[in-house]
């Protein structure tokens, strides 16, 4: 079996102390650094913008999977280019032209993937799955952290795996909201290869649990 990467999610890290988090985080066994931008619109919170994830990119030693939870987001495209970002993952629900925005972000050095959130299936974007580098599973309604993960998301990540194998797609598969040690096991065995984890590893004991969700 691949390697299982983890991607904590920066929405848990203490705010007032975010130079000591990304120094955590670079010294820690995560792999990448999940960074949720949210617009207040497409979901009902706010979070951060570009300046905070250039500030955060220069000092990250890690891969940057942005996660915009924002409508049009191929406004946004070219910011988040110049804002360091490694990975551009938006959502299926907020555009009415999906390969529009493909297209944007492929005229940048960054990866692109779409998120689903919980309502939507797989098959909503089956025609784009071969121009994808990630496809996000949300196991929660996004807008949050801190929600109780919903098993649908073990079908979609499995589904996804089948279709991968079958047709040689290349996209990695992550999911995102309510990982711990024990909903790690259900999604890991459906052939997930990316773990976000927000409140679980943003504690005393991320280094533990940074290990537990890669054994
Ligand atoms: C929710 C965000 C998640 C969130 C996950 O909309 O997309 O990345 O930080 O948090 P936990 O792991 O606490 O569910
Ligand atoms: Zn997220």
């Amino acid at each position: 079996m691949e390697k299982i990467l983890i991607a904590p999610s920066l929405l848990a890290a203490d705010f007032m102390n975010l130079e000591t988090e990304i120094k955590r985080i670079n010294e820690s066994q995560a792999d990448w650094l999940h960074l949720d931008v949210m617009d207040g619109e497409f979901v009902p919170n706010i979070t951060f913008g570009y300046d905070l994830v250039d500030s955060i990119t220069s000092q990250l030693e890690k891969v940057a999977d942005v996660h915009l939870m924002v409508n049009n987001p191929i406004k946004f495209v070219e910011q988040f280019a110049n804002a360091g970002s490694d990975y551009f993952v938006f959502h299926y629900e907020a555009t009415d032209n999906v390969q529009a925005v493909i297209d944007e972000v492929k005229k940048y050095d960054l990866k692109v993937g779409i998120s689903i959130k919980p309502d939507t299936s797989v098959d909503a974007i089956i025609e784009y799955l071969d121009q994808l580098q990630l496809v996000l599973i949300m196991s929660v309604e996004p807008g949050f952290g801190g929600q109780k993960f919903n098993p649908e998301a073990v079908e979609k990540i499995s589904k996804l795996n089948d279709l991968r194998a079958e047709n040689g797609y290349n996209y990695l598969i992550e999911v995102d909201g309510g990982i711990n040690a024990e909903t790690c096991e259900l999604v890991k065995a459906a052939g997930v290869d990316v773990l976000v984890a927000g409140s679980y590893v943003f504690c005393d004991e991320m280094n533990e649990r940074i290990e537990t969700l890669k054994k």
